[in-house]
């Protein structure tokens, strides 16, 4: 069978090396892929958003199935287009990816469904979000609408930062339409956790819980970043919280989704927060999430794209998906200036052998060499029996990498650690 993955990080690079473990699989390609990726797949430089010729490349090659992971592609309406042309995909259509795309819809959905999260409210005017954000209970949560590459909210800790986050959004339109539209939420206070849940819209199965570290330094100092590390499982998502989000949260949402006619197939990421009232949702993603991915696919025992294809055919009741009674860290090496600006095409020297996996970020290919070409340029992961054990080789591995202006924080796993210590 012919495969393709549509997007080119280290998201991408993670389900590109599982679905290579399915012999049933002939030929795979990644369209845009990356320069570390095209060990693994076929490279092919059409961009993520490039509908169009996604669909003309699908349709010249007779790809038999597509995975789209990223946001864009989703919300754009990828997966429509190429189910019109007859290819399967995993991966929600764009009336069901709205869930990520706006938040309004989410927040909206949420309270109409009575899914435990922040109260909101919406605003389409200027002046009235800044009258709000002047009266209310500080920190306060400004957030735009649509996507902003992860950008898009704030947690302002004064009334000027509250202003500007509005400002920003709906006066400069920094995120464009996307800001046209603000969320304004209460804070809430409580340990963040990541669940990503394989669903065909009517069965829903978590995956293996994670934590990610967004912010660019340790101690979760500095601005935020895409993510600079995971690991997985997440103390705080204890058996007991598991149950309470199932009932809750997750089976509630997919059953929102489907009586609004938007049923949901694919990857719904939940990001939680474990709030002393109980898990309330603070964001969803349409898709697996990045660096999460990194770790929890490593971990995943049962054939990824024989899950992919239960959930594509509306059958994912009838397959058992099993994760590996360990532990896995990823490190996230990036660029020394990300999130800011920061220079790029370093060589990249990678070991010739180690254990665990390097997932390619933001590398190019050049006459044979690697090349930085991203600011998050790789993710070192390793899986241990005890995560103290995944923490200290995910490090090891990621300080036999080298390229010149390299940085990563020196603590993922460690808030994870003090947890476990804890319990
Ligand atoms: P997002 O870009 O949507 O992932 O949000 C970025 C981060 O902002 C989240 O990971 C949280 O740490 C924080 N955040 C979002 N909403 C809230 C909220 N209502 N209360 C506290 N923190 C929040
Ligand atoms: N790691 C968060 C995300 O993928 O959005």
């Amino acid at each position: 069978m012919k495969v393709m993955v549509i997007g080119g990080g280290g998201r991408e690079h993670a389900v590109l090396r599982k679905l290579k473990e399915n012999p049933e699989i002939t030929e795979l390609f990644a369209l845009p892929g990356n320069g570390g990726i095209a060990a693994d797949a076929a490279c092919v430089p059409i961009g993520a958003k490039d509908i169009a010729s996604i669909v003309s490349f699908a349709e010249d090659n007779a790809i038999d199935y597509a995975v789209v992971t990223p946001d864009d592609p989703l919300v754009l309406g990828c997966v429509d287009a190429l189910e019109e042309i007859g290819v399967p995909c995993f991966g929600p259509r764009s009336e069901a990816a709205l869930i990520e795309g706006s938040k309004v819809f989410a927040k909206n959905l949420m309270k109409k469904y009575g899914i435990p999260t922040a109260r909101y409210e919406v605003f389409t005017e200027l002046e009235a979000a800044l009258d709000y954000v002047r009266s209310s209970p500080l920190p306060i949560v400004v957030k735009a609408d649509g996507l902003a590459l992860g950008k898009g909210v704030v947690v302002a800790r004064s009334r000027e930062e509250a202003e500007d986050a509005v400002r920003a959004s709906m006066e400069d339109h920094k995120f464009g339409k996307s800001g046209e539209r603000l969320v304004i939420e209460e804070f809430l206070e409580g340990p963040e956790v990541s669940v990503l849940a394989f669903t065909d819209g009517k069965t829903l199965v978590p995956m293996v819980s994670s934590m990610d570290h967004k912010a660019a330094f340790d101690g979760d100092a500095g601005p935020n970043t895409g993510g600079m590390g995971t690991v997985a499982p997440n103390p705080y998502y204890t058996p007991a919280v598991a149950e309470r989000c199932m009932k809750e949260i997750f089976l509630p949402t997919i059953r929102a989704m489907e009586a609004e006619g938007r049923p949901f197939k694919g990857c719904l990421y939940f990001g939680l927060m474990i709030t002393k009232d109980g898990p309330k949702v603070i964001e969803y993603n349409c898709r697996f999430g990045d660096p999460e991915t990194q770790v929890v696919l490593p971990l995943l025992e049962t054939d990824l794209f024989t899950i992919m294809r239960a959930v594509t055919e509306e059958r994912l009741d009838q397959i058992q998906v099993k994760f590996k009674d360990a532990a896995a860290c990823c490190v996230i090496l990036a660029s020394k200036g990300y999130p800011g600006s920061y220079e790029k095409g370093y060589p990249i020297e990678l070991p010739e052998k180690y254990e665990g996996q390097i997932f390619v970020a933001g590398a190019a290919r050049k006459d044979g060499q690697l090349l930085t070409s991203g600011g998050r340029v790789l993710g070192c992961t390793a899986v241990a029996d005890t995560l103290p054990a995944a923490i200290e080789q995910a490090y090891a591995l990621a300080r036999s990498v080298k390229f010149e202006n390299a940085f990563c924080r020196s603590d993922i796993g460690q808030r994870a650690l003090r947890a476990q210590k804890e319990e």
